[in-house]
């Protein structure tokens, strides 16, 4: 699915030894491609605490499992530093767009024996995860329909450093042009840092369920 599929184009990374913040000419938002994926798998086990489970997953399998939103109606928006010599860093990225949990889904086909590799090595992860999807099955009359255009995920290797918010603000610029309305996302309801971001992008609290709230945010 949506492994898009890309202009492999090639980029030196290497991490900067000082970030030297945002309004530095250097940092600019671009579309990830195949060849970024390394440093997603990178910032994203950076970033997500060992309680998601995703960061429990092998570098290979996040890899592929970032490459299904590469295009076809979704894509990585990346945060990058020129650090010299034409070489970039990769700070931050955010995934969205349409079709999220249909290529969730086929990942979670395709990519079921090294996620039931993960879930015997960390089992304790593996049940929480488990409990929380069967309670979101449970209550699932109840919640509020989400639209069709998601946030999937946004993490930054430096935080509180205004990445997040600028890719925030570029993805719902972004929609606005390819006239999408609204945007929605998922969040765990502990998760302070995010809500605080996405309540200060413009996103509303729309429903909560099983742990997670889902929020909205209107592009016009
Ligand atoms: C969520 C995340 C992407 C935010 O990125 P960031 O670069 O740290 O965010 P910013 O510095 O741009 O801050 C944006 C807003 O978030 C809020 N915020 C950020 N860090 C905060 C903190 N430590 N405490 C409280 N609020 C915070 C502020 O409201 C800030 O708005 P302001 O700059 O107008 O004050 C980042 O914290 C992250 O990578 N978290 C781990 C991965 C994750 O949980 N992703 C979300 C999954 S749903």
């Amino acid at each position: 699915m949506s492994l898009h599929r890309c202009w492999l184009l090639f980029v030196n990374l290497r991490v900067p030894e000082v970030l030297t913040g945002l309004d530095a000419p250097s940092l600019h938002l671009r579309l990830a491609t195949a060849a970024d994926l390394p440093d997603l798998a990178r910032i994203h086990k950076e970033a997500y605490s060992s309680n998601h489970f995703t960061a429990l997953l092998p570098n290979a399998t996040l890899e592929r499992y970032y490459g299904y939103f590469l295009g076809d109606g979704s894509e990585v928006l990346l945060a990058v530093q020129q650090v010299g010599d034409g070489a970039e860093a990769a700070l931050g990225f955010a995934v969205y767009g349409q079709g999220i949990p249909e290529r969730i889904a086929l990942f979670k086909r395709e990519a079921s024996q090294d996620i039931l590799m993960t879930s015997i090595r960390h089992p304790f992860s593996a049940f929480r995860k488990l409990t929380a999807a069967l309670c979101s099955r449970l209550t699932a009359g109840a919640a509020h329909n989400p639209t069709d255009f998601l946030l999937l995920s946004i993490a930054v290797s430096h935080k509180g450093g205004g990445i997040g918010g600028r890719l925030l603000r570029a993805m719902l610029a972004g929609a606005l042009k390819a006239n999408v309305k609204t945007v929605g996302l998922y969040v765990n309801a502990d998760n302070l840092n995010a809500i605080n971001a996405y309540f200060a992008a413009g996103f509303a609290l729309r429903d909560y369920r099983s742990g997670q709230f889902y929020m909205e945010a209107n592009c016009e």
